[in-house]
Parts: structure tokens; C-alpha cells; sequence
């Protein structure tokens, strides 16, 4: 970081709505603030940290938050780390804003292409997270979170992408939580076995290690076991989702998760986890996803 917290503060802070300060790890953080909810963005790994609302509770378990970018293809025939270089990268506060009519706060990060980035992926590119703190409607009494992702391809050459927001929502215990799944079309993977399943996944749980991507789904999942009695993950441009918890085992040999932590979150990322996108000179792909 080259410019300080307080400088960013001046910048960037709006009285009352947004904050600009250090969070964990000496990182900088944005605070939002609206009504009875809090988001917490930090600029590297994870984004979003934070996300407290009365009726949610805490939704996101701690530091749980990501996204990654993966340029090329999937698992095996991806050049790149599993996860991408975006979520690995510094972003730049590209902006933030508060709805005059009824204070909304959001706050966008950019990531632009340079050569440090040109080295792991040859193309020029940017990225903004946009994250929005509102309320589905007027007279609701609980707050949503809502994250769009826009990837422009500021280049000469087309280039094809996947990618993910990677959430991992809190649980009163996992293995009691239920995602619910409506007019899926029938093909999902199981990344375990890496066998394609062809038949329709209307709802997963998990007394074992689940990793499942689940392919063209209906843009609405319902998710059941949190403090609230159902959530809503809405997306919008994912085509797919990935639905993953990694139970006892597989937690134990995690060097980043604590031994119980898969207790207490399950993820269920919108993802682009079967066809890549590819986008033209110009181009601009957007997705985002809504947690209500
Ligand atoms: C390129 O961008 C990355 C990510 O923000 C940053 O870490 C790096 O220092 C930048 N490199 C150059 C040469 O500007
Ligand atoms: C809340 O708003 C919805 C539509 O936005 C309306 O149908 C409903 O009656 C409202 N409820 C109350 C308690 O005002
Ligand atoms: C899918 O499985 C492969 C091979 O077991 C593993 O390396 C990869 O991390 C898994 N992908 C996800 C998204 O968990």
C-alpha cells in the first residue's frame, strides 16, 4: 500500500456511511455502514470479511470470504494456481458512494492488468467488486449484501475466463444445514470422484465432504441451518454453483482451517465452473450475487 490509511479516510470516507481504516492483518479495510448491518471489504484475500445484520447474525464465518478469477480452464487444464492470481493481488478503492434518497453505501475495488500481472496472464484486463449494503424492500426488516463483479477486456486480443465468488456462509452446524436447488437441468460433477452426475440435484447436504460443482441452475438457492431460518443466495450471470464443505478429514489436513471449522460454515459460491467465458475486445461480462 502506498498511500495510508488516513489518506484513503480523506479520500474515500463518507460521514456516517463509510470508514477507511486498518483491519486484520494491518490490511485496509471499508467499512459500510446502513441501518443495522455492517460489511467489512478488505483489499486483499477474502474482500469480504465482515457482513452483520440483526436478523443475520453473522453471516459470513470470520475471514471467509473470497473470489477468484481463474483466466483458463478448470483443475487439471488450468495453467494457473487453483484459485487464480485476482484474489492474490492488491486491489485498488476505485470509489465509493451512499444513495442520497436512502443513504445505500457501496464501495468499488479495481484491479487493472500491469506487467507484474501480464507475467501470469498474458492479457490486459480490469476488475471491480462493487459491494452494496441495502434492504430487499422498503418495510423488510432484514439487510441484504449484495457483490457484483464485472471483468472488462481492455485489450487487443479476446480472452476466456472462470471464476467464482467464493463464500463461505455461517452454520449453526453443517451437518444440519440444507441447500435447496430448484429446476436444476440435470449435470453436476462431483469433484471428489471426478465423475459427471447426470440427474437432477434438488438439494445437498453434508454428512460427508461435499464438493460439488452443480451446472446451470435457476438463479435463486435457498440455504437452510443458518441463525436466520433460510437465506437466499441470488445470482445473476453465474451460470453455475459450487457447493462445498469439507467435513472432518479433509479439514484436518487444511493447513488455513482450524480442526471443528467446518462446523460451522458451508459455501455455496455462484461460479462459472463448466464453460469458460470469453469475452471480445471491449467486452464487459458481469455477475453478481445477493445475499438475503
Ligand atoms: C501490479 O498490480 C499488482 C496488483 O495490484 C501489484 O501488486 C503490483 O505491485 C503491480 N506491479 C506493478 C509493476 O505496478
Ligand atoms: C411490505 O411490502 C410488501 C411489498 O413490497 C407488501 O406486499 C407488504 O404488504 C408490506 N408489508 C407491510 C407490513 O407493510
Ligand atoms: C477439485 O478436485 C481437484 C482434484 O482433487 C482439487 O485439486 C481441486 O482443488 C478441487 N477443486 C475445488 C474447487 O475444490
Amino acid at each position: 500500500m502506498d498511500k495510508s490509511a488516513a489518506e484513503l479516510e480523506r479520500t474515500f470516507g463518507i460521514d456516517g456511511s463509510v470508514a477507511i481504516g486498518p483491519g486484520r492483518g494491518g490490511l485496509t479495510c471499508v467499512k459500510l455502514f446502513y441501518e443495522d448491518s455492517y460489511a467489512s471489504v478488505r483489499t486483499l484475500l477474502w474482500f469480504v470479511v465482515h457482513y452483520l445484520s440483526l436478523a443475520f447474525l453473522d453471516l459470513l464465518t470470520g475471514e471467509f470470504f473470497l473470489i477468484y478469477v481463474r483466466p483458463e480452464g478448470f483443475g487439471k487444464l488450468g495453467a494457473l494456481m487453483q484459485h487464480g492470481f485476482a484474489r492474490n493481488s492488491f486491489w485498488e478503492i476505485e470509489s465509493t458512494t451512499v444513495d442520497s434518497l436512502d443513504s445505500i453505501p457501496s464501495v468499488t475495488l479495481l484491479l487493472k492488468s500491469n506487467d507484474t500481472t501480464k507475467q501470469i496472464w498474458a492479457h490486459d484486463f480490469e476488475l471491480r467488486l462493487t459491494v452494496t449494503l441495502f434492504k430487499q424492500s422498503l418495510n423488510s426488516t432484514s439487510g441484504s449484501l449484495d457483490c457484483e463483479l464485472k471483468v472488462s477486456n481492455v485489450g487487443p486480443r479476446p480472452f476466456t475466463f472462470s471464476g467464482a465468488l467464493h463464500t463461505y456462509l455461517n452454520v449453526l452446524d453443517a451437518r444440519r444445514a440444507k441447500v435447496m436447488l430448484e429446476n436444476h437441468k440435470g449435470i453436476s460433477k462431483d469433484n471428489i470422484t471426478e465423475q459427471v452426475l447426470v440427474r437432477q440435484v434438488k438439494r445437498v447436504q453434508f454428512g460427508e465432504e461435499v464438493d460439488l460443482s452443480i451446472f446451470d441452475v435457476k438463479d435463486e438457492i435457498q440455504l437452510n441451518g443458518l441463525a436466520k431460518d433460510k437465506t437466499t443466495v441470488e445470482k445473476k450471470g453465474f451460470p453455475d454453483v459450487v457447493v462445498w464443505n469439507p467435513h472432518i478429514e479433509k479439514s484436518a489436513g487444511m493447513a488455513d482451517l482450524e480442526d471443528s471449522a467446518w462446523r460451522h460454515f458451508v459455501c455455496v459460491e455462484p461460479a462459472i465452473a463448466n464453460v469458460l467465458i470469453r469475452l471480445e475486445q471491449h467486452e464487459t461480462w458481469v455477475g453478481r450475487m445477493r445475499l438475503s
